[in-house]
């Protein structure tokens, strides 16, 4: 065997040293595969100002598709650090997404929900004999797991959210699975995560970071823009926090860690777009209910993200002012037939706030259905 090794080495050596003369153009190993770029653009188009967290991601991803994820391990073990509401959870809900075409085809643990030692029932099952054995379907089994699977896609994305709030037990549990890929659960049988992509959301230091973003950004006083230099020193602040609570054992298993920026000003003036497209849709989606279109002028659209900045909360604070403002005044337009099927609604800034005017029908308002 060693021969064969030692004979196909010299051979390897021997047609390098024969190749040598002749220009052989580099190969390109950035280069990404088709499929590949578009799960990364797909991304793209959804998630803004996070492109480390793309990056990590779209490389495993890639790795998988070739089947060349180490072997016994899960594809890949990924720690998502960083402010509140930047997009850490909204980020495995987009890859989600992106290869089944459902947000939610993913497997959730909140590490919350298992702070006392019994707990962990709910996720592995107890053993047999015990009581409530049969009624406690664990969380994590071998089908849970393949739930999503697809002919195509045999990857599961398994998400530990906020895991500073595991317990010691879960913690155990999850050092194995980072590492050797398998878990036993209470009735001995053997779960296989090896075809698992596992994230793990921390808001870690998220006390120090907000101090920093204040003091940072600031606002109206002192608008200070948040650069390379706040972005540094946030990641710092996370990743020491890191270092301080997790065990070197957990940090040493992680593939990659990457700490999420603080959305920008201009960030979140594209978060906004994003989100209003998806009230958008939301009332286009809806079954049976007026498809009626609305737009937001430049000053109104101003106005919403004046009242929906706030660095400590992140795009989650204007997602809420968008519902408020939007959303539940559209709700009673159409509850109270002010507003119609194939409908424009105007929304601009009036004085007192949010002004909503019917404009003219779209030209194209026979395509809308009633
Ligand atoms: N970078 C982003 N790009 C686009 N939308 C975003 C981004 N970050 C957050 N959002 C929007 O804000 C919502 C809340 O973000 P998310 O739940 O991912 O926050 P988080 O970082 O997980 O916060 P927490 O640490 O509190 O759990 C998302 O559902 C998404 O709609
Ligand atoms: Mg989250």
């Amino acid at each position: 065997m060693l021969d064969d090794v030692r004979n196909s080495t010299a051979v390897a050596s021997a047609s390098a040293a024969v190749q040598e003369p002749t220009e052989t153009p580099a190969l390109e190993p950035t280069r990404r595969g088709e499929a590949t770029r578009e799960f990364e653009a797909f991304l793209h188009s959804r998630i803004v100002g996070q492109d480390a967290a793309i990056e990590a991601v779209t490389e495993v991803y890639q790795t998988f598709l070739v089947g060349m994820n180490p072997p016994d391990r899960p594809v890949a073990n990924l720690l998502f650090l960083g402010p509140t509401g930047s997009g850490k959870t909204y980020v495995v809900e987009v890859v989600a997404e992106a290869l089944f075409g459902n947000r939610h085809a993913f497997l959730k643990i909140d590490c919350a929900e298992f702070q006392e030692h019994h707990e962990i029932a709910k996720l592995i099952g107890s053993p047999p004999g015990y009581i409530g054995h049969s009624q406690t379907p664990p969380l994590l089994t071998q089908e849970a797991l393949s739930r999503w699977h697809t002919d195509k896609t045999k990857l599961t994305l398994l998400l530990f959210d906020e895991i500073e709030k595991a317990s010691e037990t879960l913690w155990q549990l999850l050092l194995g699975i980072l590492d050797k890929a398998s878990l036993t659960l209470g009735d001995n049988s053997h779960v296989d995560l090896s075809q698992c992509m596992i994230f793990l959301t921390s808001n870690l230091g998220a006390t120090e970071m907000s101090g920093l973003v204040e003091g940072g950004i600031g606002f109206a006083a002192h608008p200070v823009v948040a650069d390379a230099s706040l972005d540094e020193k946030i990641a710092r602040t996370a990743l020491e926090a890191a270092r301080r609570k997790f065990a070197p054992e957990f940090m040493n298993r992680l593939d990659k860690t990457v700490v999420f920026n603080t959305l920008r000003p201009e960030q979140l003036e594209q978060i906004l777009d994003l989100e209003l497209a998806k009230v958008q849709q939301r009332i286009t989606g809806a079954a049976g209910r007026a498809h009626f279109t609305f737009r937001c002028t430049p000053e109104a659209k101003q106005w919403l993200l004046k009242e929906g900045t706030d660095p400590k909360y992140g795009a989650r604070h204007l997602k809420r002012v968008i519902e408020r403002n939007i959303v539940y005044a559209l709700a009673n337009l159409v509850a109270t037939v002010q507003v119609a099927a194939g409908d424009l609604v105007n929304v601009s800034l009036g004085t007192g706030g949010l002004v909503f005017t019917k404009a003219p029908p779209l030209r194209d308002t026979g395509s809308v259905a009633d």
